[in-house]
């Protein structure tokens, strides 16, 4: 248990000794059983986000490969690499992430169909009535889910479609083709890909409120309304200086009493850095604290992180000063939130619990 044996080093003071070891020397699990293999004993899945350019990391590979049962392309599928050019489609990297999860047997989240971020050029600049729009984002939809139709297991359909007071967002979508454009989207995903879950995905959708009440009002519409939509992704993008949040279990009870399903889809917990020991322990609590809210949720599916990893981790090119938000360091080596999700897992899995 290498991890383990790095913590007695940091214990015994001898830090020096852990930044010397080479980030190589421990590659794989780390334990006789995987976060993955802890997290299917309770039915639910463990995973990582990855991306393409990580893919000549084979130190990382092998973790990701190993311990995850579970993952998803954080870039890869998005409309400005696989239509990059109108009605001209590359599933280059997407394919390449499908394989590896394929290969490891992994479950794969699709990710995503409709953004109003990394949208190709000629979409973003390009000016189009309705009817061209929604041809536009009916091709684009139907092409890809087709592509990928029966491989994998959910798509993030539309993501981040509400402003944080609840209202839609403003997008070329919705100022275009109205609020209609998500059913519509739900529709045309379900017809090239009838076997794959459907959901909608957003960030600050953890604690109950005007955001998250938002998406509960229209999913119980898009339900009576007979729409295809089988999930609620709750991305868990968190930070400890904006505190825990508490309503998190009670939110997916909600959602799953709707006769959905619901995930965590993107978990990170990021902190100002330097981390220290303070800091990574009220990490590993909200981590710990994540995974029991799901397993306490008997339709939360499982959990996906925002890569394993520090070394691949969006935050720091984003919130200056933030950073040390995943279970894995730089070295890919396991963080006591690593532990705390196993723990979690691991105690939620015990015979008699469920
Ligand atoms: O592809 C270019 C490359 O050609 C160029 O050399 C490089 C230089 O910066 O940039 C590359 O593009 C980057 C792209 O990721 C692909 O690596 C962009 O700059 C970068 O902004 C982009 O960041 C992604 C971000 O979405 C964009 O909003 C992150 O990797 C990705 O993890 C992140 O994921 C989102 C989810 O999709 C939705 N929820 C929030 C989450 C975090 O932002």
């Amino acid at each position: 248990m290498p991890h383990r044996f790095a913590a007695a080093l940091a214990a015994a003071g001898l830090v020096t000794a852990i930044a010397a070891t080479p980030a190589s020397a421990h590659p794989g699990p780390h334990h006789d059983t995987t976060l993955g293999e802890l997290a299917a004993a309770s039915h639910r899945y463990l995973g990582s986000a990855t991306d393409n350019p990580e893919f000549s990391d084979a130190a990382y590979l092998k973790i990701l490969g190993s311990e995850f049962n579970s993952t998803t392309a954080g870039n890869a599928l998005k409309w400005y690499a696989t239509e990059p050019q109108q009605g001209v489609f590359d599933f280059t990297q997407g394919d390449q992430v499908l394989d590896f999860a394929r290969k490891h047997h992994m479950s794969f989240r699709a990710h995503t169909l409709v953004w109003h971020n990394q949208l190709p050029d000629w979409l973003n600049n390009g000016t189009f009535t309705a009817d061209q729009l929604r041809a536009i984002l009916k091709n684009h939809i139907l092409t890809e889910a087709r592509h990928y139709r029966g491989k994998v297991y959910s798509w993030d359909v539309v993501n981040e479609a509400f402003n944080e007071d609840g209202t839609y967002r403003d997008t070329i979508f919705y100022r275009t083709l109205g609020p209609g454009y998500i059913a519509d989207a739900l529709r045309w995903a379900r017809e090239a890909d009838p076997h794959a879950k459907l959901y909608l995905n957003d960030y600050n959708l953890e604690a109950i409120g005007p955001k998250s009440d938002a998406y509960y009002t229209l999913v119980k519409q898009l339900k009576a309304q007979g729409v295809p939509i089988d999930g609620v992704g709750f991305q868990g993008h968190l930070a400890l200086q904006y505190g825990y949040p508490d309503t998190l279990q009670q939110n997916l009870q909600r959602f799953a009493d709707l006769g959905l399903d619901v995930a965590i889809t993107e978990l990170d917990i990021r902190m100002y850095v330097p981390a220290d020991e303070a800091k990574l322990a009220t990490q590993a609590d909200w981590y710990a604290r994540v995974t029991k809210a799901c397993l306490a949720v008997r339709r939360c599916v499982g959990i996906t992180i925002w890569d394993y990893t520090d070394k691949y981790s969006w935050i720091p090119a984003v919130f200056q000063g933030e950073g040390a938000a995943l279970p894995y360091d730089e070295n890919l080596q396991p963080k006591p939130a690593y532990d705390a999700i196993r723990d979690a897992l691991r105690d939620a899995g015990r015979p008699g619990r469920h």
